[in-house]
Protein backbone atom coordinates (compact mmCIF):
# COMPACT_ATOMS: atom_id res chain seq x y z
CA UNK A 1 0.00 0.00 0.00
CA UNK A 2 1.64 2.90 -1.58
CA UNK A 3 1.50 6.17 1.57
CA UNK A 4 2.86 8.63 -1.27
CA UNK A 5 0.05 11.13 -2.10
CA UNK A 6 1.44 14.19 -3.44
CA UNK A 7 3.99 14.16 -6.18
CA UNK A 8 5.82 16.82 -8.61
CA UNK A 9 7.58 16.60 -11.95
CA UNK A 10 10.38 18.81 -13.34
CA UNK A 11 12.68 18.71 -16.83
CA UNK A 12 15.93 20.15 -15.96
CA UNK A 13 19.08 20.51 -18.29
CA UNK A 14 19.41 20.87 -21.95
CA UNK A 15 15.63 20.36 -23.65
CA UNK A 16 15.30 16.69 -25.53
CA UNK A 17 11.91 15.86 -28.13
CA UNK A 18 9.74 13.18 -26.40
CA UNK A 19 9.98 15.48 -22.83
CA UNK A 20 6.42 16.79 -23.15
CA UNK A 21 5.36 12.98 -23.69
CA UNK A 22 6.82 11.97 -20.16
CA UNK A 23 5.23 15.23 -18.24
CA UNK A 24 2.14 14.07 -19.70
CA UNK A 25 2.65 10.42 -18.81
CA UNK A 26 3.62 11.18 -15.64
CA UNK A 27 0.90 13.72 -14.28
CA UNK A 28 -1.93 10.98 -16.64
CA UNK A 29 -0.28 8.28 -14.52
CA UNK A 30 -0.46 10.31 -10.70
CA UNK A 31 -4.15 11.12 -11.95
CA UNK A 32 -4.93 7.76 -12.56
CA UNK A 33 -4.04 6.86 -9.04
CA UNK A 34 -5.66 9.53 -7.72
CA UNK A 35 -2.48 11.18 -6.35
CA UNK A 36 -2.08 14.85 -6.59
CA UNK A 37 0.14 16.29 -9.19
CA UNK A 38 2.31 19.31 -9.25
CA UNK A 39 4.94 20.86 -12.16
CA UNK A 40 7.75 22.77 -11.10
CA UNK A 41 8.77 25.44 -13.85
CA UNK A 42 12.36 25.88 -14.91
CA UNK A 43 13.64 22.51 -13.20
CA UNK A 44 15.53 22.93 -10.15
CA UNK A 45 15.59 27.06 -10.49
CA UNK A 46 11.71 27.07 -9.90
CA UNK A 47 12.14 24.12 -7.14
CA UNK A 48 14.52 26.92 -5.43
CA UNK A 49 12.20 29.86 -6.61
CA UNK A 50 8.88 28.30 -5.32
CA UNK A 51 7.48 27.85 -9.07
CA UNK A 52 5.41 24.92 -8.34
CA UNK A 53 1.57 24.25 -9.69
CA UNK A 54 -1.30 22.32 -9.65
CA UNK A 55 -1.81 20.15 -12.67
CA UNK A 56 -4.33 18.18 -13.84
CA UNK A 57 -5.24 15.96 -17.09
CA UNK A 58 -5.95 19.09 -18.77
CA UNK A 59 -2.83 20.77 -18.64
CA UNK A 60 -0.98 18.05 -20.58
CA UNK A 61 -3.88 17.79 -23.08
CA UNK A 62 -2.70 18.19 -26.81
CA UNK A 63 1.33 18.15 -25.73
CA UNK A 64 2.28 14.65 -26.78
CA UNK A 65 3.53 15.86 -30.13
CA UNK A 66 5.08 18.90 -29.46
CA UNK A 67 8.92 19.73 -28.81
CA UNK A 68 10.48 21.15 -26.21
CA UNK A 69 9.13 21.29 -22.49
CA UNK A 70 6.22 22.82 -21.23
CA UNK A 71 7.56 23.08 -17.57
CA UNK A 72 10.55 25.01 -19.46
CA UNK A 73 13.84 24.07 -18.09
CA UNK A 74 17.33 25.84 -16.90
CA UNK A 75 20.47 24.81 -15.48
CA UNK A 76 20.99 26.14 -11.83
CA UNK A 77 23.29 27.49 -9.92
CA UNK A 78 21.66 27.94 -6.80
CA UNK A 79 20.86 24.30 -6.76
CA UNK A 80 24.52 23.60 -6.40
CA UNK A 81 24.52 25.49 -3.01
CA UNK A 82 23.26 24.43 0.40
CA UNK A 83 21.43 27.29 1.02
CA UNK A 84 19.31 26.72 -2.43
CA UNK A 85 18.79 23.00 -1.68
CA UNK A 86 17.37 23.97 1.54
CA UNK A 87 15.37 26.19 0.06
CA UNK A 88 13.90 23.86 -2.24
CA UNK A 89 13.48 21.01 0.26
CA UNK A 90 11.39 23.60 2.28
CA UNK A 91 8.80 24.30 -0.81
CA UNK A 92 8.49 20.65 -1.15
CA UNK A 93 7.39 20.51 2.39
CA UNK A 94 5.10 23.78 1.99
CA UNK A 95 3.35 21.51 -0.17
CA UNK A 96 3.69 18.02 1.48
CA UNK A 97 5.32 16.75 -1.91
CA UNK A 98 6.56 13.27 -0.84
CA UNK A 99 7.48 12.00 -4.50
CA UNK A 100 9.56 13.68 -7.52
CA UNK A 101 9.99 12.76 -11.09
CA UNK A 102 12.90 14.76 -12.75
CA UNK A 103 13.30 14.40 -16.08
CA UNK A 104 16.91 15.14 -17.81
CA UNK A 105 20.66 14.11 -17.98
CA UNK A 106 23.40 13.45 -16.09
CA UNK A 107 23.87 16.74 -14.58
CA UNK A 108 19.91 16.24 -13.13
CA UNK A 109 20.94 12.89 -11.40
CA UNK A 110 23.97 14.36 -9.87
CA UNK A 111 21.53 16.90 -8.42
CA UNK A 112 18.77 14.60 -8.06
CA UNK A 113 21.31 12.26 -5.57
CA UNK A 114 22.78 15.24 -3.62
CA UNK A 115 19.41 15.88 -3.31
CA UNK A 116 18.36 12.80 -1.34
CA UNK A 117 21.32 12.51 0.80
CA UNK A 118 20.54 15.82 2.29
CA UNK A 119 17.05 15.47 2.60
CA UNK A 120 15.91 11.55 1.44
CA UNK A 121 13.24 12.59 -0.87
CA UNK A 122 12.25 10.05 -2.71
CA UNK A 123 12.67 10.80 -6.43
CA UNK A 124 12.79 9.15 -9.56
CA UNK A 125 14.94 10.04 -12.84
CA UNK A 126 13.64 9.64 -16.54
CA UNK A 127 16.82 10.11 -19.22
CA UNK A 128 16.05 12.91 -20.91
CA UNK A 129 18.97 13.93 -23.11
CA UNK A 130 19.04 14.06 -27.06
CA UNK A 131 22.68 12.80 -26.27
CA UNK A 132 22.09 9.19 -25.19
CA UNK A 133 24.92 8.98 -22.67
CA UNK A 134 23.65 7.55 -20.09
CA UNK A 135 23.50 4.00 -18.81
CA UNK A 136 20.79 2.00 -17.62
CA UNK A 137 18.80 2.78 -20.74
CA UNK A 138 19.17 1.57 -24.62
CA UNK A 139 18.38 4.98 -25.74
CA UNK A 140 17.27 8.19 -24.15
CA UNK A 141 14.20 10.35 -24.83
CA UNK A 142 15.04 12.99 -27.40
CA UNK A 143 18.09 10.63 -29.26
CA UNK A 144 15.64 8.86 -32.05
CA UNK A 145 14.19 12.02 -32.82
CA UNK A 146 17.34 14.10 -32.93
CA UNK A 147 19.31 11.06 -35.15
CA UNK A 148 16.21 11.78 -37.53
CA UNK A 149 16.66 15.45 -37.76
CA UNK A 150 20.28 15.35 -38.11
CA UNK A 151 19.46 12.51 -41.18
CA UNK A 152 17.06 14.56 -42.42
CA UNK A 153 19.34 17.48 -43.17
CA UNK A 154 22.66 15.63 -43.74
CA UNK A 155 20.51 14.10 -46.71
CA UNK A 156 19.69 17.16 -48.10
CA UNK A 157 23.46 18.59 -47.92
CA UNK A 158 24.11 15.15 -49.40
CA UNK A 159 22.26 16.43 -52.64
CA UNK A 160 23.90 19.27 -52.78
CA UNK A 161 27.26 17.90 -51.61
CA UNK A 162 26.72 16.17 -55.30
CA UNK A 163 26.32 18.05 -57.49
CA UNK A 164 29.31 20.24 -56.88
CA UNK A 165 31.76 17.38 -56.05
CA UNK A 166 32.07 19.09 -52.36
CA UNK A 167 33.35 17.86 -49.21
CA UNK A 168 31.73 18.64 -46.62
CA UNK A 169 32.18 18.69 -42.93
CA UNK A 170 28.96 18.34 -40.82
CA UNK A 171 29.32 19.15 -37.25
CA UNK A 172 26.32 17.60 -34.85
CA UNK A 173 26.10 17.90 -30.85
CA UNK A 174 27.51 15.85 -28.30
CA UNK A 175 29.80 17.58 -26.36
CA UNK A 176 30.82 14.71 -24.26
CA UNK A 177 29.53 12.00 -26.55
CA UNK A 178 29.69 10.43 -30.37
CA UNK A 179 26.66 8.37 -30.27
CA UNK A 180 24.28 11.30 -32.08
CA UNK A 181 27.22 11.54 -34.56
CA UNK A 182 28.15 7.55 -34.65
CA UNK A 183 24.05 5.93 -35.28
CA UNK A 184 23.51 9.28 -37.83
CA UNK A 185 26.88 8.59 -39.35
CA UNK A 186 25.96 5.12 -40.94
CA UNK A 187 22.33 5.89 -41.42
CA UNK A 188 23.43 9.16 -43.88
CA UNK A 189 26.94 6.85 -45.06
CA UNK A 190 29.60 9.13 -43.83
CA UNK A 191 32.64 8.36 -45.28
CA UNK A 192 33.86 9.47 -42.01
CA UNK A 193 32.64 9.77 -38.21
CA UNK A 194 34.67 11.90 -35.72
CA UNK A 195 33.51 11.15 -31.87
CA UNK A 196 34.46 12.47 -28.50
CA UNK A 197 35.98 8.98 -27.54
CA UNK A 198 38.02 7.82 -29.54
CA UNK A 199 41.51 10.00 -30.53
CA UNK A 200 41.37 11.58 -34.27
CA UNK A 201 42.98 9.05 -36.62
CA UNK A 202 44.10 12.17 -39.59
CA UNK A 203 46.25 10.05 -41.27
CA UNK A 204 43.63 7.34 -41.76
CA UNK A 205 40.95 10.14 -42.57
CA UNK A 206 42.99 11.32 -45.50
CA UNK A 207 43.47 8.27 -46.64
CA UNK A 208 39.79 7.58 -46.85
CA UNK A 209 39.25 10.65 -48.42
CA UNK A 210 41.55 10.24 -51.17
CA UNK A 211 40.75 6.56 -51.52
CA UNK A 212 36.77 7.19 -51.44
CA UNK A 213 37.57 10.02 -54.23
CA UNK A 214 37.38 7.41 -56.77
CA UNK A 215 33.70 5.99 -56.58
CA UNK A 216 32.24 9.02 -54.98
CA UNK A 217 31.40 12.74 -56.07
CA UNK A 218 30.77 13.91 -52.50
CA UNK A 219 32.11 13.08 -48.59
CA UNK A 220 30.32 14.00 -45.76
CA UNK A 221 32.30 13.98 -42.55
CA UNK A 222 30.30 13.74 -39.09
CA UNK A 223 31.87 15.51 -36.36
CA UNK A 224 30.59 15.73 -32.90
CA UNK A 225 31.06 18.35 -31.37
CA UNK A 226 33.28 17.34 -28.69
CA UNK A 227 35.30 15.71 -30.51
CA UNK A 228 39.04 15.98 -29.39
CA UNK A 229 39.73 17.48 -32.90
CA UNK A 230 38.45 20.75 -32.28
CA UNK A 231 35.29 20.86 -34.17
CA UNK A 232 34.16 21.12 -37.92
CA UNK A 233 36.65 24.86 -38.93
CA UNK A 234 39.53 22.89 -37.30
CA UNK A 235 38.65 19.24 -39.40
CA UNK A 236 38.04 21.20 -42.44
CA UNK A 237 41.22 23.36 -42.10
CA UNK A 238 43.21 20.00 -41.64
CA UNK A 239 41.99 18.80 -44.31
CA UNK A 240 42.60 21.63 -46.76
CA UNK A 241 46.04 21.60 -46.03
CA UNK A 242 46.42 18.34 -46.95
CA UNK A 243 44.06 18.61 -50.10
CA UNK A 244 44.00 22.18 -51.05
CA UNK A 245 42.04 21.77 -54.40
CA UNK A 246 38.88 20.12 -52.70
CA UNK A 247 35.91 21.61 -53.00
CA UNK A 248 34.81 21.55 -48.79
CA UNK A 249 32.34 23.22 -47.22
CA UNK A 250 31.39 23.02 -43.03
CA UNK A 251 27.78 23.03 -41.71
CA UNK A 252 26.98 22.99 -37.87
CA UNK A 253 23.05 21.75 -37.59
CA UNK A 254 23.37 23.19 -33.94
CA UNK A 255 20.20 23.30 -31.72
CA UNK A 256 17.88 22.11 -34.74
CA UNK A 257 18.70 18.96 -33.92
CA UNK A 258 16.90 19.59 -29.76
CA UNK A 259 13.66 21.00 -31.40
CA UNK A 260 10.36 19.42 -33.67
CA UNK A 261 8.50 16.84 -32.89
CA UNK A 262 9.52 13.36 -30.92
CA UNK A 263 9.18 10.34 -33.15
CA UNK A 264 7.06 7.05 -32.43
CA UNK A 265 10.04 6.07 -30.84
CA UNK A 266 10.65 8.73 -28.40
CA UNK A 267 6.65 9.41 -27.58
CA UNK A 268 6.07 5.68 -26.46
CA UNK A 269 9.57 5.15 -24.75
CA UNK A 270 8.49 8.74 -22.91
CA UNK A 271 5.12 7.09 -22.36
CA UNK A 272 6.70 3.61 -20.96
CA UNK A 273 8.79 5.14 -18.72
CA UNK A 274 6.33 8.03 -17.26
CA UNK A 275 4.35 5.34 -16.06
CA UNK A 276 7.40 3.12 -14.73
CA UNK A 277 8.31 6.46 -12.97
CA UNK A 278 5.10 6.30 -10.99
CA UNK A 279 4.76 3.50 -9.80
CA UNK A 280 7.97 3.44 -8.79
CA UNK A 281 7.24 6.02 -6.40
CA UNK A 282 4.40 4.09 -5.27
CA UNK A 283 6.69 0.80 -4.61
CA UNK A 284 9.01 3.35 -2.50
CA UNK A 285 11.49 2.87 -4.37
CA UNK A 286 14.17 6.26 -4.89
CA UNK A 287 17.29 7.36 -6.26
CA UNK A 288 16.75 5.25 -9.63
CA UNK A 289 16.26 6.29 -13.64
CA UNK A 290 13.74 4.53 -15.02
CA UNK A 291 14.80 3.11 -18.49
CA UNK A 292 14.39 0.30 -20.77
CA UNK A 293 16.96 -2.54 -21.36
CA UNK A 294 16.13 -5.19 -24.28
CA UNK A 295 12.86 -3.46 -24.53
CA UNK A 296 11.74 -4.24 -21.16
CA UNK A 297 11.81 -1.78 -17.99
CA UNK A 298 14.76 -1.32 -15.75
CA UNK A 299 16.18 0.71 -12.77
CA UNK A 300 19.40 2.13 -12.68
CA UNK A 301 20.57 4.07 -9.63
CA UNK A 302 21.68 7.79 -10.38
CA UNK A 303 25.14 7.10 -10.09
CA UNK A 304 26.05 4.47 -12.03
CA UNK A 305 23.33 6.08 -14.82
CA UNK A 306 25.45 8.97 -15.07
CA UNK A 307 28.78 7.02 -15.75
CA UNK A 308 28.10 6.07 -19.03
CA UNK A 309 31.09 3.67 -19.34
CA UNK A 310 31.51 1.39 -22.81
CA UNK A 311 28.97 3.65 -24.66
CA UNK A 312 30.52 3.69 -27.66
CA UNK A 313 30.21 0.52 -29.72
CA UNK A 314 33.29 -0.08 -31.54
CA UNK A 315 31.11 -2.29 -33.94
CA UNK A 316 29.34 0.58 -35.27
CA UNK A 317 32.67 2.49 -36.11
CA UNK A 318 33.80 -0.71 -38.10
CA UNK A 319 30.34 -0.61 -40.16
CA UNK A 320 31.58 3.30 -41.08
CA UNK A 321 34.81 1.62 -42.26
CA UNK A 322 33.76 -1.40 -44.09
CA UNK A 323 30.89 0.92 -45.63
CA UNK A 324 32.50 3.84 -46.45
CA UNK A 325 34.90 2.95 -49.30
O1 LIG B 1 23.24 17.83 -23.46
C1 LIG B 1 22.61 17.99 -24.68
C2 LIG B 1 23.34 18.96 -25.55
O2 LIG B 1 22.55 19.05 -26.68
C3 LIG B 1 24.78 18.66 -25.92
O3 LIG B 1 24.95 17.73 -26.95
C4 LIG B 1 25.27 20.01 -26.29
O4 LIG B 1 26.64 20.12 -26.19
C5 LIG B 1 24.60 20.87 -25.27
O5 LIG B 1 23.38 20.25 -24.97
C6 LIG B 1 24.39 22.30 -25.67
O6 LIG B 1 23.53 22.89 -24.77
P1 LIG B 1 23.22 24.44 -24.59
O7 LIG B 1 23.42 25.09 -25.90
O8 LIG B 1 21.81 24.47 -24.11
O9 LIG B 1 24.17 24.92 -23.55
Amino acid sequence: MSTIKNIAVFTSGGDAPGMNAAIRAVVRTGLYYNLNVFGIGRGYDGLVHDDLFAMDAKSVANIIQRGGTILKTARSEEFRTVEGRRRAFENLQKRGIDGLVAIGGDGTFTGASKFIEEYNIPIIGLPGTIDNDLAGTDFTIGYDTAINTVIEAVDKIRDTAESHDRVFVVEVMGRDSGLIALRSGISVGAECVLIPEIKVDYQAMMDRLDRTRKNKASRVIIVAEGDDAGGAFVVAERIKERFPHYDLRVSILGHIQRGGSPTCMDRVLASRLGVAAVEALMEGRKGEMAGLIHGQVAFTPFEKAIKHIGAVNDNLLRIVDILSS
